[in-house]
């Protein structure tokens, strides 16, 4: 009796032993048969009614079949720990002959690229590019460039105004009063640079942007001349002819003063955040210069005549690549910066 019962549990449960998927399901066939409240140990407890022969055989069949179940088990589970440890092996491969990847090469600001590239542009065409401090004097950032003392671009909120009553420049204009002085007429000159202005920062408006200023006087300077100029600018920038403006614009150190939109180039017209949905961005107020800024420059007006422009150098760098946010340029953010 209690042979065969050994018997057929001995073949089934190799059969679940062979069966099992996981080393889970392994453990549990193993705690349902050897477990100390196991089948084996159910099938002992009947040996105490067996006469001494008969309990010493089935005790022997009995240990035999717990001695070959174990070692069933124990190499079925020794089958998964060499699945995992191979998958795991596999996972883990690397090829170490391959060669590192080496330090990513750095790039120049879009900025720095732009504003390269237009001095070289005008280098070529002979005009000198100029410098100047970022801070300035009240002088040369106001007074020569005829802004009286209470013009709102003076104001307070617009201007950072430093203790001892330098100013952080509010424009490049400033180096069309010391480009006057070191070169004198007849000039032609750019000069592009970082400004700053007191502002609310959002979308399109930056407290740190960045200029290029051009000046020239000659003999007989006129408007015609100045839009030669831009429209040779506007071209070469954007490598096609652009959509533009004249609005009359008004800046004490023009006169005539406009402004020079262009046609919005990130949404073509229809209006976005950067345009102010107007379709249109200012990029370039510009006009003839102001006989009292030629005056104070030591230039005389009567016989001398100029344009100035001021390019907008971080509003042209955001329409020509489709930057939306004028806050990215500063932001140091390398996953902006590798895309230049
Ligand atoms: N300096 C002026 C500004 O920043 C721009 C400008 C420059 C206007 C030259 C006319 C001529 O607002």
């Amino acid at each position: 009796m209690l042979d065969q019962q050994l018997e057929s549990l001995a073949a089934s449960t190799r059969d679940r032993i062979l069966a099992a998927a996981t080393s889970d399901q392994l453990e549990a066939v193993r705690v349902e048969v050897l477990g100390r409240k196991g089948t084996l140990a159910e099938i002992s407890k009947g040996m105490g009614k067996l006469t001494p022969d008969e309990r010493k055989r089935i005790g022997q069949l009995l240990n035999a079949a717990k001695t070959n179940l174990e070692a069933a088990l124990e190499s079925r589970q020794k089958q998964f720990a060499d699945a995992a440890l191979n998958a795991r092996l596999e996972a883990e491969w690397i090829d170490v002959t391959l060669p590192a990847p080496g330090p990513r090469p750095g790039s120049l600001h879009p900025l720095t690229q732009i504003q390269q590239e237009l001095e070289d542009l005008f280098t070529s065409m002979g005009v000198a590019v100029l410098d100047g401090p970022e801070v300035e004097s009240e002088y040369n950032n106001f007074d020569a460039l005829n802004i009286p003392p209470d013009h709102p671009a003076r104001d307070m909120q617009d201007t950072f105004w430093l203790a001892d009553g330098n100013v952080l420049r509010t424009h490049t204009s400033p180096v069309q009063v010391r480009g006057m002085a070191k070169l004198g007429p007849p000039l032609l000159m750019i000069a592009p640079g970082r400004v700053f202005r007191n502002e609310e920062v959002d979308a399109s408006h930056e407290h740190t942007f960045y200029q290029l200023e051009g000046m020239m006087v000659g003999r007989d300077v006129s408007i015609a001349t100045m839009l030669y100029f831009m429209k040779l600018l506007l071209r070469h920038i954007f490598g096609r002819e652009v959509t533009v403006r004249l609005r009359p614009g008004f800046f004490p150190f023009v006169e005539p003063g406009f402004e020079l939109d262009i046609q919005c180039l990130i949404c073509g017209g229809p209006g976005c955040p950067v345009c102010k949905h107007s379709g249109w961005v200012e990029l370039m107020p510009c006009g003839l210069v102001h006989p009292n800024v030629l005056r104070m420059g030591g230039i005389d007006p009567d016989e001398w005549s100029g344009f100035a422009f001021g390019l907008g150098l971080t509003r042209l760098v955001m329409m020509r690549y489709g930057i939306d946010d004028i806050r990215h340029l500063q932001s140091g953010d390398l996953r902006f910066l590798r895309q230049f």
